[in-house]
Formats: structure tokens, sequence, C-alpha cells
């Protein structure tokens, strides 16, 4: 019988770095994902513009098909974006995504973050991605009863974070990280914002006492980092790693 992917929520909110939240879902989509077997990999240049894939085709002749199915690393995500994470990601990468709904912005996500993939099967990387409006409150990832892993909130605005202090629910990203700290499930949350008031660190110390990882896109040096995507993968790879996913996005320390 064929292994069933494991799902995540990933929850993508207004704060700056919309390119955190696309990174984590590039990367968790591009693993186990029915791929040409070819000598691919990700090129990290300086000059290369940020979430760009570069595949090399050395044996384009004597690519291979392998099946999804078998690979124990598939991910099935399931995308939130917040109204406002939209405005943000219009001002930062110059896409225009406000007012399209649900499947037309998954169908335009995908093809910005794969539009220069060849070695990827697109088609078996859409059926393992869902996209939710930030108000459908009936969405299945809303219950408990929804068989997930966890959840990403990243990046995680301190508007949202406050909300899930709260435990407001107010939209379908504080609702179901809500529901990751009532079943006692992973909740990682990349926040941005600098400096942080009281406020927004006694609301961390909350999550943090309530179960969540508080994860700040906060970057590093010691992985000797030479252009913004290696900074952008530096937080996406500590994403993974608190998630118990193994990735090779940054090098660590020795
Ligand atoms: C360009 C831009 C950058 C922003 N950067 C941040 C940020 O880094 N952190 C943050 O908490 N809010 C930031 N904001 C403000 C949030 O977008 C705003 O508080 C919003 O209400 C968050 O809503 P959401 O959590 O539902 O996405 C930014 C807004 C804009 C327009």
């Amino acid at each position: 019988m064929a292994e069933k992917h494991k799902s995540i929520i990933l929850g993508i909110t207004g704060a700056s770095g919309t390119v955190y939240g696309l990174r984590l879902l590039e990367y968790l989509l591009s693993q186990g994902t029915a791929r040409k077997r070819t000598n691919s990999r990700l090129r990290r240049t300086n000059d290369r513009s940020v979430l760009q894939i570069h595949e090399d085709h050395e044996d384009d002749e004597n690519a291979e098909v392998e099946d999804c199915e078998q690979s124990p690393q598939g991910y099935v995500v399931d995308v939130v974006f917040s109204n406002n994470a939209l405005k943000v990601s219009k001002l930062e990468l110059d896409q225009d995504w406000e007012g399209l709904n649900v499947q037309l912005l998954k169908q335009a996500v995908l093809e910005h973050l794969f539009k220069n993939s060849t070695a990827l099967d697109i088609d078996a990387v859409k059926k393992r991605v869902n996209f939710w409006h930030e108000s459908n409150i009936a969405a299945s990832i809303a219950s408990g009863s929804y068989q997930v892993e966890g959840m990403v909130v990243s990046p995680c605005s301190v508007g949202t974070l406050a909300h899930i202090a709260l435990g407001t629910s107010h939209n379908l990203i504080s609702r179901a990280a809500d529901v990751m700290l009532k079943e006692r499930k992973k909740l990682i949350l990349v926040v941005r914002e600098t400096p942080f008031s009281s406020i927004h660190l006694r609301n961390m110390l909350t999550l943090s006492d309530a179960g969540a990882v508080i994860l700040p896109a906060i970057p590093a040096f010691y992985h000797r980092p030479h252009s913004i995507q290696d900074q952008v993968d530096f937080i996406t790879g500590k994403t993974l790693d608190s998630f118990g996913i193994d990735s090779d996005l940054f090098k660590r320390w020795r």
C-alpha cells in the first residue's frame, strides 16, 4: 500500500519576509515529488534571484521518473495566506495575488515557485497542496479531527502572534494554530519584528509555555552566508529542524 503523505499546515502572514513561507513551501513540495532523475541541485549564487530553482540536465536522455508515492519524504501542505500577507507579497515580491480565489492563488503561487523547474512533475506537486482562504473557518484544518503533523506560521506577524496567544481564533490561521496547541501538536512561529515590545515578548513567552516553538527570523553568520538566499535558507532550514525534518539548506556548525 502506498505510504500516506504527512500533512503540514503553513500559515503565511503580513510580516515582512513572505519569502520565508514560500521557500518552506517550495522545499516541502519538492521533497518526495515525482522527479526526473537528473543531476538537479539548488544553485546558490549571488546573482540568482530569491526562490529561483535552477536544474542541471546533464543526462536528459536517460532521465527516469520516480513514483512519488514510493517516497516517505513527501508532504501534503495546507496553505493559508492572510489577506495582509497578500498585500505584503505585492510590496516585497511584486506579486499581485490580492483578490484571487484560492484555486487561482494556488496556481499563481506554484507557477511563481516552480516556473523554472523542468525536473519536477508539477501535476504531482499540485495534488499535494491545498490552499484555503483565511476566512474559511469551515475548512478541514480548522478542526482537531484533521490528521496533521503540525503547523508553521512563517513569517508570523506580531498581530497574528497576539491572536494566537489570546486564543481569539479570529481567522483560519489563528484557529488552526489554536487547534495545534489544544491537540498538543507541533506549532512553530517564525516571528518577524524588530525591536520587540514587552507585549510581543509576553505573548511569545505565553506561547512558548503553551508548547509552541518561537523561532524568530534572526539571521546567523556562522554558516558564512553569501546571499539573501543563503539567509532565507538558514531560517527555512532551522524551521525544518524544529519540525524534525532534516535538510541541507544551510551549513551546520562543524
Ligand atoms: C511592507 C510591510 C511590512 C511589514 N512588516 C511587518 C513585520 O515585519 N512584522 C509585523 O509583525 N508586522 C509587519 N507589518 C504589519 C502587518 O502586516 C500588520 O500588522 C497586519 O495587520 C498583520 O496582519 P496578519 O497577521 O493578519 O497578516 C508589515 C506591513 C507592511 C505593509
